[in-house]
């Protein structure tokens, strides 16, 4: 048996318009990347794995119930959004021929941002079957609840277009600040949570989601530490302004939302305190007021000495007496949906 050699040489293939997933290969550049990526491997867990028969829905009273549902509820219209929003950038960055352990990175971020969402599902499903808005209200306090979250999920709604149409924008370095103070500020979120809550399941929840919110941290500085160095001054100034936007935007389930971006009715605001005092009463875990803004204060100054070392200005949160620059209106385009 022989291979055919054609007398003039092989042909060479066309090359292939980019950008494209092909053609295949698997570079790496980053070690860093491939170790942490095989971090997400062996500490891969299974929801299903919880007992969730020891989660009953009466331990609670009808009002703590429903609180408890909202949060997460609320915490869904951010984790849920996970792996759309990853799955997207691991497209986009097979088709910009990003290293390969990258590409998986995005894929196991990915794969648990599923996990995430499950949990955000089966408790829901649990505490409220059909919730959070496909069951029938009969309080007043659960009409307020399916209506708040209507509207976040509204909110939610109004980003996506801008976020699946703009990565091909920027540098990947750009998504990625957004990135990592999303990952800040949700494995902020989850320690606290894991250490406030009461119930097992809960704690269970909140620790394996907080390890893999971590590792996603690490993900993101690894990847900034390659990419930022050649930023030009106008995609610093745009980093400065998502930093806001991210903080706009992550404030609603890390702490309160300022009176930017957010669409909402003017009773919004106040049924949310109310539901949420209903889950801080149920001991979901969710912390204090004071507790929250301390927690979000802290997470926000590690972002801020991780991107003033490449000369990134920070922007000006006065809401937590953080000084910085006044970067103007944010708009639904500004935000990354992250988490
Ligand atoms: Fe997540
Ligand atoms: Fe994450």
């Amino acid at each position: 048996m022989s291979v055919i050699v054609p007398p003039g040489g092989f042909l060479e293939p066309p090359a292939i318009p980019q950008p494209n997933i092909y053609p295949i290969e698997w570079r790496v550049d980053t070690q860093k990347l491939q170790d942490i990526y095989e971090r997400g491997k062996t500490q891969v867990w299974n929801p299903s794995d919880f007992p969730w028969d020891s989660l009953r829905a009466d331990a609670w009273s009808p009002e703590e119930r429903v609180g408890i549902m909202y949060w997460w509820g609320l915490l869904a219209n951010f984790d849920a959004s996970g792996p759309a929003v990853f799955a997207r950038a691991m497209i986009h960055s097979f088709e910009m021929h990003e290293e390969d352990p990258l590409r998986k990175c995005f894929f196991s971020i990915t794969r648990d941002e599923v996990n995430h969402e499950e949990c955000c599902q089966r408790v829901i499903q649990r505490l409220v079957p059909g919730g959070p808005l496909d069951f029938t209200p009969t309080t007043d306090l659960e009409r307020a609840a399916v209506n708040n979250l209507g509207w976040l999920y509204h909110n939610g709604g109004r980003y996506w277009n801008g976020y699946s149409t703009s990565l091909g924008k920027y540098p990947l370095a750009v998504l990625f600040t957004s990135f990592m103070m999303g990952e800040m500020a949700s494995s902020t979120l989850f320690r606290g949570m894991a250490s406030g809550t009461r119930h097992a399941v809960f704690r269970d929840i909140f620790t394996r989601i907080g390890r893999d919110e971590s590792r996603h941290l690490q993900i993101c500085l690894t990847m900034l530490e390659t990419s930022w160095p050649g930023l030009t001054d106008e995609y610093k100034s745009l980093i400065t302004k998502q930093l806001r936007a991210g903080f706009v935007f992550l404030s609603m389930v890390l702490w309160e939302p300022p009176n930017q971006f957010w669409d909402l009715p003017d009773y919004f605001l106040a049924n949310h305190r109310v539901l949420i005092d209903y889950a801080r009463q149920g001991r979901l875990g969710v912390l204090q007021y004071d507790e929250q803004a301390d927690n979000w204060r802290v997470a926000l100054a590690r972002v801020r000495s991780i991107v003033e070392r490449w000369g990134i200005d920070f922007p000006a949160i006065p809401e937590l007496d953080l000084d910085g620059v006044d970067v103007g209106e944010i708009s639904p385009e500004d935000i990354v949906p992250v988490f």
